[in-house]
Protein backbone atom coordinates (compact mmCIF):
# COMPACT_ATOMS: atom_id res chain seq x y z
CA UNK A 1 0.00 0.00 0.00
CA UNK A 2 1.07 3.48 -0.75
CA UNK A 3 0.88 5.53 2.41
CA UNK A 4 1.36 8.85 0.84
CA UNK A 5 -1.82 8.49 -1.74
CA UNK A 6 -3.87 7.47 1.32
CA UNK A 7 -2.72 10.07 3.40
CA UNK A 8 -3.69 12.99 0.62
CA UNK A 9 -6.98 11.67 -0.66
CA UNK A 10 -9.28 12.23 2.23
CA UNK A 11 -8.20 15.80 3.66
CA UNK A 12 -8.13 17.34 0.04
CA UNK A 13 -11.22 15.78 -1.58
CA UNK A 14 -13.64 17.58 1.22
CA UNK A 15 -11.80 21.01 1.06
CA UNK A 16 -12.13 20.88 -2.94
CA UNK A 17 -16.24 20.19 -2.56
CA UNK A 18 -16.59 22.76 -0.08
CA UNK A 19 -15.14 25.43 -2.39
CA UNK A 20 -17.43 24.44 -5.26
CA UNK A 21 -20.42 24.11 -3.10
CA UNK A 22 -19.97 27.63 -1.92
CA UNK A 23 -19.48 29.19 -5.77
CA UNK A 24 -22.48 27.54 -6.54
CA UNK A 25 -24.38 28.65 -3.77
CA UNK A 26 -23.57 32.21 -4.15
CA UNK A 27 -24.51 31.80 -7.65
CA UNK A 28 -27.80 30.91 -6.73
CA UNK A 29 -28.33 33.88 -4.12
CA UNK A 30 -27.23 35.82 -6.80
CA UNK A 31 -29.81 34.68 -9.31
CA UNK A 32 -32.36 35.13 -6.93
CA UNK A 33 -31.48 38.50 -5.55
CA UNK A 34 -31.09 39.82 -9.24
CA UNK A 35 -33.11 38.10 -11.32
CA UNK A 36 -33.36 38.78 -14.68
CA UNK A 37 -36.00 41.50 -15.64
CA UNK A 38 -37.52 39.00 -18.67
CA UNK A 39 -37.99 36.23 -15.66
CA UNK A 40 -39.20 38.44 -13.11
CA UNK A 41 -42.05 39.39 -15.22
CA UNK A 42 -43.04 36.36 -15.54
CA UNK A 43 -44.23 35.55 -12.37
CA UNK A 44 -47.21 38.05 -12.99
CA UNK A 45 -48.01 37.02 -16.27
CA UNK A 46 -49.42 33.57 -17.51
CA UNK A 47 -47.23 31.18 -19.42
CA UNK A 48 -47.74 31.94 -23.16
CA UNK A 49 -47.47 35.62 -22.44
CA UNK A 50 -44.05 35.59 -20.94
CA UNK A 51 -42.15 33.23 -22.91
CA UNK A 52 -38.49 34.92 -22.81
CA UNK A 53 -37.43 33.97 -26.28
CA UNK A 54 -40.60 34.99 -28.06
CA UNK A 55 -42.31 38.36 -28.13
CA UNK A 56 -45.67 37.83 -27.32
CA UNK A 57 -48.44 37.26 -30.13
CA UNK A 58 -50.54 40.12 -30.91
CA UNK A 59 -53.85 39.29 -30.14
CA UNK A 60 -56.22 38.28 -32.51
CA UNK A 61 -59.09 40.86 -33.83
CA UNK A 62 -62.12 38.56 -32.88
CA UNK A 63 -64.76 38.69 -35.56
CA UNK A 64 -68.58 39.94 -34.66
CA UNK A 65 -69.74 36.20 -34.14
CA UNK A 66 -66.74 35.40 -32.14
CA UNK A 67 -67.21 38.13 -29.56
CA UNK A 68 -71.01 36.99 -29.57
CA UNK A 69 -70.41 33.57 -28.54
CA UNK A 70 -67.89 34.46 -26.14
CA UNK A 71 -70.21 36.45 -23.90
CA UNK A 72 -72.64 33.46 -24.15
CA UNK A 73 -70.38 31.44 -23.54
CA UNK A 74 -68.65 33.13 -20.08
CA UNK A 75 -72.35 34.06 -19.12
CA UNK A 76 -73.46 30.24 -19.18
CA UNK A 77 -70.59 29.23 -17.03
CA UNK A 78 -70.46 32.25 -14.35
CA UNK A 79 -74.78 31.36 -13.24
CA UNK A 80 -74.99 29.39 -10.96
CA UNK A 81 -77.09 26.49 -11.28
CA UNK A 82 -80.12 26.19 -9.97
CA UNK A 83 -80.47 23.02 -7.99
CA UNK A 84 -83.49 21.54 -7.93
CA UNK A 85 -85.22 19.76 -4.89
CA UNK A 86 -85.46 16.89 -6.91
CA UNK A 87 -82.19 16.38 -9.26
CA UNK A 88 -82.35 13.41 -11.48
CA UNK A 89 -79.81 11.85 -14.53
CA UNK A 90 -81.08 11.59 -17.99
CA UNK A 91 -80.50 8.71 -18.99
CA UNK A 92 -80.06 9.46 -23.33
CA UNK A 93 -79.97 6.47 -25.45
CA UNK A 94 -78.61 6.43 -28.91
CA UNK A 95 -79.84 3.49 -31.02
CA UNK A 96 -80.69 2.26 -34.31
CA UNK A 97 -83.67 0.29 -32.71
CA UNK A 98 -85.01 -2.12 -29.70
CA UNK A 99 -82.56 -2.23 -26.69
CA UNK A 100 -81.13 -5.57 -26.30
CA UNK A 101 -80.52 -5.05 -22.67
CA UNK A 102 -83.86 -3.27 -21.89
CA UNK A 103 -84.04 -5.91 -19.04
CA UNK A 104 -80.75 -5.20 -17.77
CA UNK A 105 -81.43 -1.31 -17.62
CA UNK A 106 -84.79 -2.05 -15.90
CA UNK A 107 -83.37 -4.23 -13.15
CA UNK A 108 -80.56 -0.79 -12.39
CA UNK A 109 -83.34 1.39 -12.35
CA UNK A 110 -86.38 -0.02 -10.54
CA UNK A 111 -86.48 1.26 -6.98
CA UNK A 112 -85.07 4.30 -8.26
CA UNK A 113 -87.87 5.93 -9.81
CA UNK A 114 -88.18 10.13 -9.52
CA UNK A 115 -84.37 10.23 -9.64
CA UNK A 116 -84.27 9.31 -13.46
CA UNK A 117 -85.18 10.01 -16.88
CA UNK A 118 -84.91 8.10 -19.82
CA UNK A 119 -85.03 9.31 -23.23
CA UNK A 120 -84.85 6.94 -26.41
CA UNK A 121 -83.70 8.41 -29.86
CA UNK A 122 -84.02 5.10 -31.85
CA UNK A 123 -82.13 6.30 -35.83
CA UNK A 124 -82.88 3.27 -37.88
CA UNK A 125 -86.06 1.89 -37.01
CA UNK A 126 -88.65 1.94 -33.91
CA UNK A 127 -87.44 1.18 -30.85
CA UNK A 128 -89.93 -1.33 -29.57
CA UNK A 129 -89.67 -1.73 -25.44
CA UNK A 130 -91.02 -4.35 -23.49
CA UNK A 131 -90.63 -2.33 -20.11
CA UNK A 132 -92.72 -0.04 -18.78
CA UNK A 133 -89.59 2.40 -17.71
CA UNK A 134 -88.49 2.62 -21.25
CA UNK A 135 -92.16 2.94 -23.06
CA UNK A 136 -93.40 6.05 -24.00
CA UNK A 137 -89.95 7.31 -23.83
CA UNK A 138 -89.12 7.40 -27.79
CA UNK A 139 -88.02 10.89 -28.81
CA UNK A 140 -88.58 12.18 -31.79
CA UNK A 141 -85.79 10.99 -34.04
CA UNK A 142 -83.43 11.43 -37.08
CA UNK A 143 -81.47 9.21 -39.35
CA UNK A 144 -78.08 8.57 -38.32
CA UNK A 145 -74.86 8.48 -40.22
CA UNK A 146 -71.82 6.98 -38.55
CA UNK A 147 -69.36 9.37 -37.98
CA UNK A 148 -70.89 12.31 -39.75
CA UNK A 149 -72.62 15.38 -38.69
CA UNK A 150 -76.27 13.76 -37.94
CA UNK A 151 -74.60 11.85 -34.96
CA UNK A 152 -73.87 15.20 -33.18
CA UNK A 153 -77.55 16.08 -34.46
CA UNK A 154 -78.49 13.40 -32.94
CA UNK A 155 -77.33 13.54 -29.42
CA UNK A 156 -78.17 17.94 -29.52
CA UNK A 157 -81.58 16.28 -29.48
CA UNK A 158 -81.28 13.94 -27.15
CA UNK A 159 -80.08 16.74 -24.99
CA UNK A 160 -82.80 19.16 -26.03
CA UNK A 161 -85.77 16.85 -25.11
CA UNK A 162 -83.85 16.03 -21.61
CA UNK A 163 -83.48 19.64 -20.66
CA UNK A 164 -86.79 20.30 -21.11
CA UNK A 165 -86.84 18.64 -17.63
CA UNK A 166 -85.53 21.07 -15.14
CA UNK A 167 -84.80 18.17 -12.49
CA UNK A 168 -82.41 16.95 -14.74
CA UNK A 169 -79.09 17.73 -14.00
CA UNK A 170 -76.36 15.47 -15.33
CA UNK A 171 -77.28 14.14 -19.07
CA UNK A 172 -75.44 10.69 -19.97
CA UNK A 173 -75.13 9.31 -23.71
CA UNK A 174 -75.45 5.60 -24.10
CA UNK A 175 -75.35 3.15 -26.77
CA UNK A 176 -77.19 0.31 -27.00
CA UNK A 177 -74.37 -2.02 -26.58
CA UNK A 178 -73.91 -0.15 -23.30
CA UNK A 179 -74.20 -1.61 -19.80
CA UNK A 180 -74.46 -0.37 -16.26
CA UNK A 181 -71.21 -1.34 -14.38
CA UNK A 182 -72.18 -0.35 -10.78
CA UNK A 183 -75.82 -0.02 -8.88
CA UNK A 184 -77.85 2.99 -9.74
CA UNK A 185 -76.57 4.57 -6.31
CA UNK A 186 -73.18 4.67 -6.89
CA UNK A 187 -73.57 6.07 -10.67
CA UNK A 188 -76.00 9.01 -9.40
CA UNK A 189 -73.87 9.68 -6.62
CA UNK A 190 -70.51 9.27 -9.04
CA UNK A 191 -72.09 11.80 -11.36
CA UNK A 192 -74.17 14.12 -9.25
CA UNK A 193 -71.31 14.26 -6.54
CA UNK A 194 -68.81 16.28 -8.76
CA UNK A 195 -68.92 19.62 -10.43
CA UNK A 196 -67.29 18.35 -14.07
CA UNK A 197 -68.65 16.80 -16.96
CA UNK A 198 -66.93 13.27 -18.12
CA UNK A 199 -65.93 14.66 -21.72
CA UNK A 200 -62.92 11.91 -23.45
CA UNK A 201 -60.34 14.52 -24.26
CA UNK A 202 -56.83 14.35 -25.40
CA UNK A 203 -53.79 15.90 -27.87
CA UNK A 204 -53.35 13.15 -30.51
CA UNK A 205 -50.63 13.82 -32.58
CA UNK A 206 -51.10 11.66 -35.15
CA UNK A 207 -52.81 10.79 -38.00
CA UNK A 208 -56.41 9.82 -36.52
CA UNK A 209 -56.32 13.44 -34.14
CA UNK A 210 -54.32 16.38 -35.64
CA UNK A 211 -54.46 14.82 -38.91
CA UNK A 212 -58.04 14.97 -39.26
CA UNK A 213 -57.90 19.09 -38.69
CA UNK A 214 -58.23 20.96 -41.87
CA UNK A 215 -57.26 24.83 -42.11
CA UNK A 216 -60.98 25.91 -42.78
CA UNK A 217 -61.36 25.79 -38.94
CA UNK A 218 -59.15 29.02 -38.60
CA UNK A 219 -59.51 31.64 -37.33
CA UNK A 220 -61.86 30.36 -34.29
CA UNK A 221 -60.15 26.76 -34.09
CA UNK A 222 -56.45 26.15 -34.19
CA UNK A 223 -54.59 23.24 -34.50
CA UNK A 224 -52.81 23.36 -31.15
CA UNK A 225 -56.67 23.56 -29.53
CA UNK A 226 -57.72 20.34 -31.53
CA UNK A 227 -58.38 17.69 -29.74
CA UNK A 228 -60.01 14.05 -29.17
CA UNK A 229 -61.98 12.06 -27.56
CA UNK A 230 -64.79 9.25 -27.22
CA UNK A 231 -68.54 9.80 -28.31
CA UNK A 232 -69.89 8.37 -25.20
CA UNK A 233 -70.09 11.86 -22.88
CA UNK A 234 -71.59 12.45 -19.50
CA UNK A 235 -72.63 16.10 -18.55
CA UNK A 236 -73.76 18.58 -15.91
CA UNK A 237 -76.68 21.06 -17.16
CA UNK A 238 -74.45 24.15 -17.29
CA UNK A 239 -72.26 22.13 -20.36
CA UNK A 240 -75.16 20.68 -21.78
CA UNK A 241 -76.80 24.19 -22.40
CA UNK A 242 -73.57 25.11 -23.36
CA UNK A 243 -73.49 22.65 -25.89
CA UNK A 244 -77.01 23.51 -27.33
CA UNK A 245 -76.06 27.44 -27.67
CA UNK A 246 -72.82 26.98 -29.36
CA UNK A 247 -73.84 27.51 -33.21
CA UNK A 248 -70.52 29.42 -33.74
CA UNK A 249 -67.48 26.30 -33.82
CA UNK A 250 -70.53 23.93 -34.38
CA UNK A 251 -71.05 25.27 -37.63
CA UNK A 252 -67.52 24.64 -38.06
CA UNK A 253 -67.46 20.97 -37.36
CA UNK A 254 -70.60 20.67 -39.82
CA UNK A 255 -68.92 22.21 -42.79
CA UNK A 256 -65.44 21.22 -42.81
CA UNK A 257 -64.91 17.72 -40.24
CA UNK A 258 -66.41 15.28 -42.14
CA UNK A 259 -65.60 11.80 -43.44
CA UNK A 260 -63.94 11.42 -46.73
CA UNK A 261 -63.30 15.77 -46.66
CA UNK A 262 -59.98 16.91 -48.48
CA UNK A 263 -58.58 13.39 -48.85
CA UNK A 264 -58.73 12.25 -45.46
CA UNK A 265 -61.33 11.53 -42.75
CA UNK A 266 -62.90 13.77 -39.30
CA UNK A 267 -65.46 12.39 -37.48
CA UNK A 268 -67.01 14.85 -35.55
CA UNK A 269 -68.52 12.96 -32.78
CA UNK A 270 -64.46 11.84 -31.96
CA UNK A 271 -63.72 16.05 -32.15
CA UNK A 272 -66.13 18.48 -31.67
CA UNK A 273 -67.37 18.34 -28.00
CA UNK A 274 -63.28 17.28 -27.00
CA UNK A 275 -62.10 20.68 -28.84
CA UNK A 276 -64.95 22.62 -28.20
CA UNK A 277 -64.43 21.88 -24.16
CA UNK A 278 -60.88 22.26 -24.42
CA UNK A 279 -61.16 25.89 -25.77
CA UNK A 280 -63.76 27.06 -23.61
CA UNK A 281 -63.70 25.53 -20.19
CA UNK A 282 -60.90 23.06 -19.99
CA UNK A 283 -61.10 22.27 -15.90
CA UNK A 284 -64.56 22.13 -15.85
CA UNK A 285 -64.35 18.57 -17.85
CA UNK A 286 -62.86 15.34 -16.72
CA UNK A 287 -60.85 14.21 -19.84
CA UNK A 288 -62.22 11.08 -19.56
CA UNK A 289 -65.16 8.85 -20.07
CA UNK A 290 -67.20 6.69 -17.89
CA UNK A 291 -67.86 4.29 -20.23
CA UNK A 292 -65.38 1.62 -21.12
CA UNK A 293 -64.00 0.37 -23.74
CA UNK A 294 -61.44 -2.15 -25.18
CA UNK A 295 -59.02 -0.79 -28.06
CA UNK A 296 -56.21 -2.74 -27.14
CA UNK A 297 -56.79 -5.35 -30.25
CA UNK A 298 -55.63 -2.23 -32.41
CA UNK A 299 -58.46 -3.21 -35.07
CA UNK A 300 -60.79 -0.91 -36.74
CA UNK A 301 -63.66 -1.63 -34.49
CA UNK A 302 -63.53 -2.12 -30.18
CA UNK A 303 -63.50 -5.02 -28.90
CA UNK A 304 -67.29 -6.72 -28.43
CA UNK A 305 -68.06 -9.45 -25.84
CA UNK A 306 -69.68 -12.63 -26.43
CA UNK A 307 -71.79 -14.05 -24.02
CA UNK A 308 -68.80 -16.89 -23.78
CA UNK A 309 -66.09 -13.58 -22.64
CA UNK A 310 -68.88 -12.22 -19.69
CA UNK A 311 -68.06 -13.39 -16.53
CA UNK A 312 -67.06 -11.94 -12.66
CA UNK A 313 -63.52 -11.74 -13.60
CA UNK A 314 -64.03 -9.45 -16.37
CA UNK A 315 -66.27 -7.23 -15.07
CA UNK A 316 -63.99 -7.28 -12.03
CA UNK A 317 -61.22 -6.13 -14.05
CA UNK A 318 -63.40 -3.20 -16.04
CA UNK A 319 -64.36 -1.79 -12.33
CA UNK A 320 -61.45 -1.82 -10.78
CA UNK A 321 -59.46 0.23 -13.37
CA UNK A 322 -58.41 3.78 -12.40
CA UNK A 323 -56.06 5.45 -14.60
CA UNK A 324 -56.98 6.06 -18.06
CA UNK A 325 -54.70 5.31 -20.65
CA UNK A 326 -54.64 7.46 -24.45
CA UNK A 327 -52.29 6.22 -26.97
CA UNK A 328 -51.51 8.35 -29.79
CA UNK A 329 -51.89 7.20 -33.57
CA UNK A 330 -48.59 8.36 -34.56
CA UNK A 331 -45.49 5.93 -35.10
CA UNK A 332 -44.47 6.60 -31.94
CA UNK A 333 -47.12 5.02 -30.39
CA UNK A 334 -46.90 7.52 -27.00
CA UNK A 335 -48.43 5.93 -24.09
CA UNK A 336 -50.52 8.64 -21.67
CA UNK A 337 -51.46 6.90 -18.49
CA UNK A 338 -53.37 9.18 -15.86
CA UNK A 339 -55.16 8.46 -12.44
CA UNK A 340 -58.69 8.95 -12.64
CA UNK A 341 -59.56 12.08 -10.00
CA UNK A 342 -62.99 12.36 -9.06
CA UNK A 343 -62.92 15.13 -6.04
CA UNK A 344 -59.35 14.99 -5.79
CA UNK A 345 -59.27 11.28 -4.91
CA UNK A 346 -58.65 8.33 -6.79
CA UNK A 347 -61.68 6.44 -7.68
CA UNK A 348 -62.34 3.43 -10.21
CA UNK A 349 -62.77 5.49 -13.93
CA UNK A 350 -66.01 3.68 -15.24
CA UNK A 351 -69.53 3.33 -14.63
CA UNK A 352 -70.75 2.04 -17.97
CA UNK A 353 -69.01 -0.41 -20.36
CA UNK A 354 -69.55 -1.42 -24.34
CA UNK A 355 -69.78 -3.51 -26.53
CA UNK A 356 -71.60 -6.32 -25.38
CA UNK A 357 -73.86 -8.92 -27.87
CA UNK A 358 -77.00 -9.00 -27.51
CA UNK A 359 -76.24 -12.67 -26.81
CA UNK A 360 -74.61 -11.54 -23.15
CA UNK A 361 -77.79 -10.65 -21.70
CA UNK A 362 -78.03 -13.75 -19.68
CA UNK A 363 -75.31 -13.75 -18.32
CA UNK A 364 -75.14 -10.22 -17.42
CA UNK A 365 -78.49 -10.55 -15.07
CA UNK A 366 -77.32 -13.55 -13.95
CA UNK A 367 -74.09 -11.26 -12.92
CA UNK A 368 -75.76 -8.05 -12.18
CA UNK A 369 -76.57 -8.41 -8.54
CA UNK A 370 -73.03 -9.83 -7.91
CA UNK A 371 -71.19 -7.35 -9.41
CA UNK A 372 -73.32 -4.72 -8.76
CA UNK A 373 -72.83 -4.90 -4.69
CA UNK A 374 -71.47 -1.21 -4.97
C1 LIG B 1 -68.78 23.09 -7.37
O1 LIG B 1 -68.30 24.37 -7.71
C2 LIG B 1 -68.61 25.38 -6.81
C3 LIG B 1 -68.12 26.70 -7.35
O2 LIG B 1 -67.22 26.53 -8.40
C4 LIG B 1 -68.00 25.06 -5.45
O3 LIG B 1 -68.33 26.06 -4.52
C5 LIG B 1 -68.54 23.71 -4.99
O4 LIG B 1 -67.95 23.34 -3.77
C6 LIG B 1 -68.27 22.66 -6.00
N1 LIG B 1 -68.91 21.41 -5.60
C7 LIG B 1 -68.28 20.23 -5.64
C8 LIG B 1 -69.08 19.03 -5.23
O5 LIG B 1 -67.13 20.12 -5.98
C1 LIG C 1 -58.22 18.27 -18.31
O1 LIG C 1 -57.16 18.70 -19.13
C2 LIG C 1 -56.94 20.10 -19.11
C3 LIG C 1 -55.84 20.40 -20.09
O2 LIG C 1 -56.27 20.17 -21.39
C4 LIG C 1 -56.58 20.55 -17.72
O3 LIG C 1 -56.45 21.94 -17.68
C5 LIG C 1 -57.68 20.11 -16.76
O4 LIG C 1 -57.31 20.43 -15.45
C6 LIG C 1 -57.93 18.63 -16.87
N1 LIG C 1 -59.07 18.28 -16.03
C7 LIG C 1 -58.96 17.69 -14.84
C8 LIG C 1 -60.21 17.45 -14.06
O5 LIG C 1 -57.88 17.33 -14.42
C1 LIG D 1 -58.33 -9.77 -15.84
O1 LIG D 1 -57.09 -9.09 -15.64
C2 LIG D 1 -55.99 -9.95 -15.50
C3 LIG D 1 -54.80 -9.10 -15.13
O2 LIG D 1 -54.67 -8.02 -15.99
C4 LIG D 1 -55.79 -10.75 -16.78
O3 LIG D 1 -54.71 -11.62 -16.64
C5 LIG D 1 -57.06 -11.55 -17.07
O4 LIG D 1 -56.94 -12.23 -18.30
C6 LIG D 1 -58.28 -10.62 -17.11
N1 LIG D 1 -59.48 -11.43 -17.22
C7 LIG D 1 -60.44 -11.20 -18.08
C8 LIG D 1 -61.59 -12.12 -18.08
O5 LIG D 1 -60.41 -10.22 -18.85
C1 LIG E 1 -73.18 -14.63 -7.02
O1 LIG E 1 -72.71 -14.65 -5.69
C2 LIG E 1 -73.27 -15.72 -4.93
C3 LIG E 1 -72.77 -15.57 -3.50
O2 LIG E 1 -71.53 -14.99 -3.45
C4 LIG E 1 -72.84 -17.05 -5.55
O3 LIG E 1 -73.43 -18.11 -4.84
C5 LIG E 1 -73.33 -17.11 -7.01
O4 LIG E 1 -72.87 -18.28 -7.64
C6 LIG E 1 -72.81 -15.89 -7.76
N1 LIG E 1 -73.38 -15.89 -9.09
C7 LIG E 1 -72.64 -15.80 -10.20
C8 LIG E 1 -73.40 -15.84 -11.48
O5 LIG E 1 -71.43 -15.69 -10.16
Amino acid sequence: MPPALRYRSPSRRPLWIIILVTLICVALIGAYVYPPRQYAACYFLSSDVCSPWLPPAPARVYTDDEIAAHVVIRDILSIPSFQPKNPKVAFMFLTPGSLPFERLWEKFFLGHEGRFTIYVHASKEKSVHISSLFIGRNIRSEKVAWGKISMVEAEKRLLANALQDADNQHFVLLSESCVPLHNFDYIYNYLMGTNISFIDCFEDPGPHGTGRYSEHMLPEIEKKDWRKGAQWFSVKRQHAVLILADSLYYSKFKLYCKPGKEGHNCYADEHYLPSFFHMVDPTGIANWSVTHVDWSEGKWHPKAYRAVDVNFELLKNITSIDEIVHVTSNLKKQVHRRPCLWNGMKRPCYLFARKFYPEAIDNLMNLFSNFTVI
